[in-house]
Order: structure tokens, then C-alpha cells, then sequence
């Protein structure tokens, strides 16, 4: 009976977790249940051991056991654990001293990918300071909405993002935001530099009572998404699922041994939970990478003996556009561990660099239901399997994608898609799968719950994605509904784009889509538009407003100039239309303009210019 019970206990705890969606169906892989039920215990014993342990305490012992291992390669430099721990001491007693920075702070981190993100996080979590983590791709009006949800009071940034401070720094300061700069001294009033502090504080530990209210249920960071609507949404992440998710490497098997490779940026859950802090969970080495780059991938790879990568469907998809070279093959990896891979391209990877265990998952920083791919079937983001489904209720409900809203019956109801049928992924909100919301943002939270789903009163968590699950339970990703596209791996959410395109002159209304390109990933933006009276398509004008605040990913390559724009009932812009449209003259008697990056302007677009790009002498 107790061990039943613990059985049960430990399966119902993975709720919280990405790991929650690890069981193999029966008869599969009975280690990888072990394993499951394993971190499924150690997620009790955090939940109820006193004091918290958290993962910075992970971290500590870490350094203690081996301090002089090392912990990050980095641009030919190495940090070992204990290097980080003291660093990461400095640096907590600089900013406990410049910033007054004490637990239950919010602090944000805006700072590429390189070591000091990983010790000036270490430091926040010593204070017991919140992280909130921001992309260090966006600028302006996106980068103070990033504050104003989260609280922050600091933001602490690098020599190389000053600029994009430097921009906002009137209304930071206006808003008593305080700037630090983790780099030498800085002449622009308002922003203070840290480097002389931090070289000389002490790197003794900091005492633990200065974070001893921190809790599981405490927010342990900030993590933007780019939501179904308008601006950046900061998905709260406690602690708990900080150890959810730093989990998953070690149900994927992965051993303190192991090198695992980080080309993804730190500021997302995958770089950070999954990848640094799983690494800190198995207490194992990482190559931090500024940036990825297909050209040096397996160079790094073969160079610091990485058994492990991560990716997303793009970073995939370059590697297999590299030209083809006899040492392919030759290298370490073992595993790779990622989403969003094609299958095509997941069976010319597998081809061209060997026998490397791909494990592909689904799963959103905020959402509270996930899936892996534990079997041999390529394609597949994971399976569906009775004890999933009795611990973490979910269905795929059918959906219309021109009103963008899930189909209901005359009772009001939502439909189960049938199998094989593509349908909307929605999880039932559960004490033990619960949906936490964004920080500051009832209504996107709100907007994120489905109710009346298949009873009145019931409660869902909206993923906005579209799935489909075949007749063997193996589960498929189709697509993001509506309002956001992806491209380059990053999430585009329209409407966030639109507004600064109707703050060009010209422009009256825009309607901001993604289209398909033959032989890219995702989809590229692309806006229609409708001009102001009397006025004409003003090229350089929208180049001009589009470069200096949109991140480059996030600018509509193809605009479309229609006399008016098609509205849905709901008063919503039609998209689906214009998506499948798509941007070539030759389907389009609108007039259409190309974002043309050497000419540093739009350009009309002409069949010449479709041929170059798919000749790819253009590239997107
Ligand atoms: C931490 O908890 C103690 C005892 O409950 C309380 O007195 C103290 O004010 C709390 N500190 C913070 C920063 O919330
Ligand atoms: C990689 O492995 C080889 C052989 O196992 C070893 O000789 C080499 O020193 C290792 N390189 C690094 C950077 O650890
Ligand atoms: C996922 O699919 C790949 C491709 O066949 C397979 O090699 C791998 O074993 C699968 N699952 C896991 C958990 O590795």
C-alpha cells in the first residue's frame, strides 16, 4: 500500500513539470519511468524540506563538491564552479551596497549571453532577489513595457547595450529606475558602473538568512513571451518550476559528464532552465556560445567534447544547409535535446551527423501541459498516454481558425477534435497543473483561460496551438494560432509590430502576418497596409521607423498596400486570407514594397527580386 502510495504521489507531483509528460506508454522504456518517478520524489522533498532548497543551493554544493571543475567555456576562457561562486559573491555585496538590493526585489538583467549573465543571476538568487530576464534584442517602447510588468527598480546592463539604455534612460529615470553597468566606468549621466565595487568586494558567501523567506512558490524570474497580443508578457516562473524544468536533463539521462552545449540565448526558458540550470541540477560543464553559429557548431562541439546540444527547429535546419564535409560525423554529441524540428530536416540530421538521440518536446514557459518524444518515431513531439491524461487532463478541441476561436456546440461547449484531426491544445487548470499567469497583466492571464470547456464552470489553460494526434497517440505540432509567428526562433507577436508601423506618416492601418518561404523555417513578417488620405507608400520613412524599433526578426519584409482591410466580426483583421496569399507579384495585384537591407530602404517588390531570393542570393 505505501509503496502504491508513494507510486501515485510521485507521479502526481511531476504535475508541475515539463517532466510530467515523460511516462512512456506501457510496455516502453520502464527506466525512463524510474527516472520519472525518481525526480518526482525530489520534487517532494524540495516541497517540503526546511529550509527551501533551491537551485542556487544546488548550485553551492555544486562548488563546494567540485569547486575547480569547470563550469562555463566560454570564448576561450573557462570558469570553474567556485570561480562563479566567488564572482557571483562580489558581485551580490556590489549590488547590496550600490543598489540597496534586498529579497523580495526585482531586479533586471539585460545583458548578452556571456558569463557575467550566469554570476550576476547567482547574485540576484543570493539576495533573494526576482530576475526578470529581458531580451537583449529590444529596444524602445518594448523594453520599458518590460519594467513597468515586472516591478524592477535596477536593470543591470553591459557596455555593449548602453545604447538602447541610453534611449529610455529619460523615462527610466523618471520612474526611479536605477541603471547599473557591470562594465568600466561610463561618463553618461544616470547610469552607474559597478566594475570598481564588484572588483572590490569580498567574495566570501553571503549569509543565507538574507534569503530566507524564499519559498518554492516564489517567483524565481521573469520570462518574457511574445504573446497571441501586443507587447512582451512576463510569465512568472517560481521555484518549483525552475526545478521542473532544470529536470528534464536528467530524465533525458544526461550525467554530470556530459558537455552540454548553449547557442540559445539565456534570456528564454530553453537557454536558461533547460540548458543553465539543468546543467546546474547535474552539476556538469557548459559551452556558452554568444551567438549561434552554423559554421562553427561542430568545430565548438569537437573542440570542448560536447555530448549534448541543444536546438530549435532553425538552428536544425542551418546546420543542414552547411555545405557537406567528410568530418561530419566526427564529434561527441550523443544526445540533442530542443523543439520546433522538422521532419524532414530531423531525418537529414540524423543522415548527414550520425547517430544522435534527438529529444524533441513541446511545451511553453507559462503553459501548464507538455509533451516529449521518448519513442523512436521521427516527427513526433511526444505521446500521449493514459497516465498523462489522468494526472494532467488535457484535449485538442476543434478550432476555427477564421474566427480564431474554438468551435462550440448549441449548448456552448467546446468539441474534441477528432484523432487525426488538428485541434487547439488546452490543459485544465489544476492544483496540480496550474497556470500561473503573467506578472502585472490580469488580462493577458485572463485571456490565456478557457472556460466552458466540456462542462459549465471548467477551466483550461489556452496554449494557442494548434496539435494533432494520430491513431497510435503520437502527438504532432502544427502550428501557432493567430496573432504570432515565428521566425528566426524567436516569437513575433503582430499587433506589437503594427503599432510602430502606423507610427510611420504614410501608414493608417496595418495588419502584420507571417508568410511562408520556400526553404525557411517559420514564417517571414509581412504587413498589409492602408495609406492615409493623399498620401503615398513612403519607403524610406517606414524603413526608418521599421530598423530603429523593430528587432531584425521582427521587421515585415514584404508590405502589401491594400485600399482597405478585411475585419472579422469581431472587429479583428483577417489574416488568414493574406497569409495564404502570400507576397509574390505575380498572385498580387496590390501594389507590394521589399524591405531591401543593402539598399537600407523599402524597394518595390519585382519577380526579380522573388527569384534572388529563391535562389537565395538574397538573404532573409
Ligand atoms: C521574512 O520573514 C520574517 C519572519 O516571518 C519576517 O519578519 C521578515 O520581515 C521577512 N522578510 C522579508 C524581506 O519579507
Ligand atoms: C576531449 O577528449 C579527448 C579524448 O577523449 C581528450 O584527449 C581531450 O583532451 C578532450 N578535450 C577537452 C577540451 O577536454
Ligand atoms: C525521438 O525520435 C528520434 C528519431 O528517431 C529517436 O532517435 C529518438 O530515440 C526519439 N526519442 C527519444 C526520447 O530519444
Amino acid at each position: 500500500m505505501y509503496i502504491l502510495f508513494t507510486v501515485l504521489a510521485g507521479l502526481a507531483l511531476l504535475a508541475f513539470t515539463f517532466v510530467k509528460t515523460f511516462f512512456p506508454y506501457f510496455g516502453d522504456d520502464c527506466s525512463y519511468i524510474l527516472r520519472s518517478l525518481r525526480l518526482g520524489m525530489r520534487l517532494i522533498r524540495y516541497k517540503k524540506i526546511k529550509p527551501f532548497y533551491s537551485i542556487l543551493d544546488c548550485f553551492l554544493d555544486a562548488a563546494r563538491r567540485h569547486p575547480a571543475k569547470t563550469f562555463v567555456h566560454f570564448e576561450g576562457q573557462q570558469f570553474s564552479y567556485g570561480e562563479v561562486d566567488k564572482q557571483s559573491n562580489r558581485v551580490a555585496r556590489a549590488l547590496q551596497a550600490a543598489a540597496q538590493l534586498k529579497e523580495g526585489n526585482t531586479a533586471a538583467l539585460f545583458l548578452p549571453n556571456e558569463p557575467a549573465f550566469i554570476w550576476t543571476w547567482l547574485a540576484l538568487a543570493k539576495l533573494g532577489c526576482t530576475a526578470a530576464l529581458l531580451n537583449f534584442n529590444i529596444r524602445s517602447k518594448s523594453l520599458l513595457h518590460c519594467f513597468s510588468c515586472c516591478g524592477a527598480k535596477v536593470i543591470i546592463t553591459s557596455t555593449e547595450l548602453l545604447d538602447a539604455v541610453e534611449e529610455v534612460l529619460p523615462v527610466l529615470r523618471e520612474q526611479g529606475i536605477r541603471v547599473f553597468l557591470l562594465s568600466d566606468s561610463c561618463s553618461i549621466q544616470g547610469i552607474e558602473s559597478l566594475s570598481e565595487q564588484v572588483s572590490q568586494a569580498s567574495d566570501q558567501p553571503l549569509s543565507w538568512d538574507l534569503r530566507a523567506n524564499v519559498s518554492i512558490r516564489s517567483t524565481a524570474l521573469y520570462i518574457y513571451t511574445s504573446g497571441t497580443t501586443g507587447l512582451p508578457k512576463a510569465a512568472v516562473v517560481t521555484h518549483e518550476r525552475v526545478w521542473a524544468a532544470s529536470f528534464l536533463q536528467a530524465a533525458c539521462e544526461v550525467t554530470a559528464d556530459d558537455i552540454f552545449y548553449i547557442n540559445l540565448p539565456l534570456y528564454h526558458s530553453a537557454g536558461f532552465l533547460i540548458g543553465m540550470a539543468g546543467a546546474i541540477e547535474r552539476g556538469m560543464t557548459i559551452v556558452l556560445r554568444r551567438k549561434f553559429s552554423a559554421s562553427q557548431f561542430w568545430d565548438d562541439c569537437r573542440k570542448h567534447n560536447v555530448t549534448v546540444m541543444q536546438y530549435i527547429g532553425e538552428t536544425m535546419r542551418y546546420l543542414c544547409n552547411m555545405p557537406k564535409k567528410d568530418n561530419e560525423k566526427d564529434h561527441k554529441v550523443k544526445l540533442a535535446i530542443g523543439n520546433g524540428v522538422r521532419k524532414d530536416i530531423w531525418t537529414e540530421f540524423l543522415n548527414r551527423f550520425g547517430d544522435i538521440k534527438v529529444r524533441e518536446l513541446y511545451a511553453a514557459t507559462e503553459g501548464n501541459i507538455g509533451f516529449i518524444n521518448y519513442t523512436s518515431k521521427i516527427g513526433t513531439v511526444g505521446r500521449e498516454n493514459i497516465l498523462q491524461k489522468m494526472f494532467f487532463p488535457h484535449a485538442l478541441i476543434k478550432f476555427d481558425i477564421d474566427t480564431e476561436e474554438p468551435v462550440r456546440n448549441s449548448e456552448g461547449l467546446c468539441i474534441e477534435a477528432a484523432r487525426g484531426e488538428t485541434g487547439l491544445l488546452v490543459g485544465k487548470i489544476t492544483q496540480r497543473s496550474p497556470f500561473i499567469g503573467y506578472a502585472g497583466n490580469k488580462q493577458q492571464t485572463e485571456k490565456k483561460r478557457l472556460r466552458d470547456v466540456f462542462k459549465k464552470g471548467d477551466l483550461y489553460f489556452n496554449t494557442g496551438d494548434l496539435l494533432r494526434i494520430d491513431e497510435d497517440n503520437f502527438v504532432y505540432f502544427q502550428d501557432r494560432v493567430g496573432d504570432t509567428f515565428r521566425w528566426k526562433g524567436e516569437n513575433v507577436a503582430t499587433s506589437e509590430v503594427a503599432d510602430i508601423l502606423m507610427m510611420a506618416h504614410c501608414i493608417l492601418e496595418a495588419n502584420v502576418y507571417g508568410v511562408k518561404v520556400e526553404g525557411h523555417e517559420g514564417r517571414i513578417g509581412m504587413a498589409a497596409v492602408t495609406l492615409r488620405e493623399g498620401e503615398e507608400f513612403d519607403c524610406s520613412d517606414v524603413y526608418k521607423q521599421v530598423v530603429n524599433y523593430l528587432p531584425s526578426y521582427a521587421r515585415p519584409r514584404f508590405i502589401r498596400c491594400q485600399p482597405c482591410l478585411e475585419m472579422t466580426g469581431t472587429f479583428k483583421m483577417k489574416k488568414v486570407k493574406l497569409v495564404e496569399d502570400g507576397f509574390k507579384p505575380t498572385h498580387i495585384k496590390d501594389p507590394l514594397y521589399f524591405l531591401d537591407t543593402q539598399k537600407k530602404t523599402y524597394v518595390p517588390l519585382t519577380e526579380e527580386i522573388c527569384e534572388e531570393i529563391a535562389s537565395r542570393k538574397i538573404n532573409l
